[in-house]
This record gives C-alpha cells, structure tokens and sequence, in this order.
C-alpha cells in the first residue's frame, strides 16, 4: 500500500482533470486544461502513448527496480522532473515556492519558469541541494536576457532550459472567450518585475516610471519583450552560450532535423515536447517523434521528453522510446489546482508509486 491514508486526490489519471475543475475558477482551470486551437495537438499526445502498446517478459528478477537516473553530472533517484509551469499563483496561493518546496522532499528536479509568480531568489531559498534547472523565456533584449541568466546562476541554478516554441502567445479559444491573459494582469511576471535590467529598461521608455507603481503598463512591457512574437535564429544561441557556463537544453524540439540542428550548436540536452499542444494545433503527437531522434542523436546530447505523460505507463513507453527522463507538466497542477502543494505532491507521489508497479509489472 503506498499511501497510508486518503490522497488529497484522486489517483485515477482520467478523473484529475475533472476533480480540479471542480474547485479552480473557471478561467484558471481553462489556463491549464486549454490548449491552441481545437486541441488537436492535444489529442494526439494522448492518442501517441495509447498508440505505442508494451509487451511484457516473464520470469526474471523483479526486486531490483532501481529507477535513478544521472543527468547533467547529478544523479537524481527517479527519471521525473517537474515541467515549468508559470503563473502558479492564479492556481494556488502555495504558488512556486511551495511547489519547489516538495520537490526537495520527493527528490524530483523543479524547472523553474521564466513566467513565475515567486521570483527566482525566493525559489532559490526553498530549494534544496538537488540540481536547481531554470527555464529561459527568451527575452527579446539581450540585456534582460543576460541579467537573468546571471541572477539564476547566482542563486545557485545550474541547468538551464531554454524553451523555443512560445516566441508569441499562441491562439487559445479557452482562454480567449474570456478575455484572459493573465500576464497582462501583472501575474507570472515577478521574475522580470524583480529585474534590474528590466526595471532600467522600463524605468528608460516610460519616463522614469517604477514598476511596482505601474503594474498595468510594466505588465504589456514584460510581455512584449518575452513574447515580442520575433523568434531568435540558431546562431544567436550563442548569446546564451556566453553568458551561460552550464549544461544548455533546448525545450520544444519535434524536428528531427532540429534536434541535429542542437548537436551541431553545441547543446547538451533537448526537450522533445510541443508544449503540452498549447502552442501549435494540428501538429504530430511528441511522443511519435521520440524514437526517430533519440535514434540519431541520442549519443550526442540528453534527450528529455515531454507532452501528454499521466501514468507510469507512458514514463515506461518515453524511457523505452529514447528519453534520459521526462518531464510531468498538467496532472500536478490540477493536483495543486485542489489542494496546494499537498496536492501536486499527491500526484507526483502517485506517478512515481505508479511507475514502480508497472516496473514490477514488465519485470
Ligand atoms: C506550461 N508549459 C510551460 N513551458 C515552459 O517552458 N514555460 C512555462 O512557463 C510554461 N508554462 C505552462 C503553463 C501551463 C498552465 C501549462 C499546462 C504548461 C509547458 C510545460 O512545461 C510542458 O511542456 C507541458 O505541460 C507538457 O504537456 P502536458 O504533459 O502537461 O500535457
């Protein structure tokens, strides 16, 4: 029995979803539950990891199910990280820090977002000795850009994940219909609120403005520097590659010529993801781009993976795939979404007990 009381929610993967929108707001369950388009991405995520079937061996050793995995020089127990997600607070008020707190207690690297509501110092505190990884919403300007990547090397963050597939805000009807974009608000914006090189910046083209003063204007500044809607080119990595002196992975890579495209630049890891189906409709399921890529360039660089994992099961199907180790985005959200960091612990907990089961299970 892995759980020695009631969970704060269900362990049933189908159920989560309906469970959270019980109790979230309308336009804050929509925020995560939604995706571009008619959700089509989204679906054939789903439909990848019921599309690849596994097929179970006998007789062979079962207690020796050691899950641990190194990653970037650090060897961490399991292969789960905690996908970044932003704008925790408009989910719940435990908001990153909390969820960066029970990290450390279940030893699953948190990827801290660009687009967070606790700064990256304030993570930075709650965090523990585990490897700390940052993900980089690519500024437009390259004095911001650096000014972050300073602040998160300074605060201790050592893997840095650079996401390529979010240069605009993509066309979500959920959260459309509502009107609904919560970094205009001023929400998920304190990593670049508490920034020196963006407050100079907005401090310059307001005319001598603060930014805690005017939250409003700050809020369409952030947004139009992070989600400028001007992609950055291959060779501009290069800005990161100097200013960065740890492992680099590129998060949003389905091509396979774009994952050749990473080796030749130089980057240590990729991310096969496509955001969850939040960014592009109609594009092919992430999971059924795994096996060609890990299959050329899996020697060549780190392969994470992404976008559509709920179960053990499809961690087994992204591991036997080619994926180092994966990345949970919605499910601990929907948990935190019903109970805080309890919640999203709940579930991440579950996952991992989930995965030793079907472990066993394959034998
Ligand atoms: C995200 N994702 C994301 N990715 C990123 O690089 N930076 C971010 O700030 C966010 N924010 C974010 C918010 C919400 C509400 C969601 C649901 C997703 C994408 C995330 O890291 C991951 O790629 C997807 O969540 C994976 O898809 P599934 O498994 O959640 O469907």
């Amino acid at each position: 029995m892995f759980f020695n009381q009631f969970p704060t929610v269900t362990t049933d993967p189908n159920k989560l979803e309906e469970q959270a929108r019980e109790v979230m707001s309308v336009r804050s369950f929509n925020y995560v539950g939604g995706g571009a388009g008619e959700r089509a991405t989204m679906a054939a995520n789903r439909l990848a990891f019921r599309q690849w079937k596994i097929v179970p061996r006998m007789l062979r050793p079962t207690t020796h199910r050691d899950m641990s995995v190194e990653l970037f020089g650090t060897k961490q127990p399991n292969p789960l990280l905690i996908a970044p997600i932003g704008v925790q607070s408009i989910f719940h008020d435990d908001k990153e820090t909390g969820v960066a707190s029970i990290a450390k207690d279940i030893e699953i690297s948190y990827v801290l977002s660009t687009a967070s509501s606790s700064t990256i110092e304030e993570v930075a505190e709650v965090s523990g000795n585990g490897q700390r990884w940052f993900q980089l919403y690519w500024p437009h300007t390259d004095s911001i850009t650096i000014s972050l990547l300073v602040r998160a090397k300074k605060a201790g963050f050592e893997v840095l994940v650079v996401t390529l597939d979010t240069w605009a805000l993509a066309w979500r009807p959920w959260d459309l219909d509502r009107g609904y974009v919560p970094f205009l608000k001023g929400l998920g914006c304190a990593v670049g609120f508490s920034d020196p090189a963006f407050q100079a910046q907005f401090r310059q083209q307001s005319g001598g403005k603060s930014v805690d003063d005017n939250i409003v204007e700050a809020s369409a500044a952030w947004t139009a520097d992070v989600f400028s809607g001007a992609a950055h080119t291959w060779d501009q990595l290069e800005v990161i590659k100097d200013n960065w002196d740890g492992p680099i992975v590129l998060k949003g890579i389905q091509s396979l010529e774009d994952a050749k495209l990473a080796v030749d630049a130089g980057m240590d890891g990729i991310i096969v993801s496509n955001h969850g189906g939040r960014q592009l409709d109609g594009a092919v399921g992430s999971l059924d781009q795994l096996a060609e890529i890990a299959e050329a360039v899996g020697d060549k660089l780190t392969i994470l993976f992404d976008s559509g994992i709920r179960t053990g099961v499809d961690v087994i199907k992204a591991l036997s795939l080619g994926a180092k180790a994966v990345l949970i985005g919605r499910p601990w959200v929907y948990g935190a979404g019903k109970a805080g960091k309890k919640g999203a612990k709940d579930v991440l907990k579950g996952i991992l007990a989930d995965l030793d089961q079907v472990r066993l299970q394959l034998n």
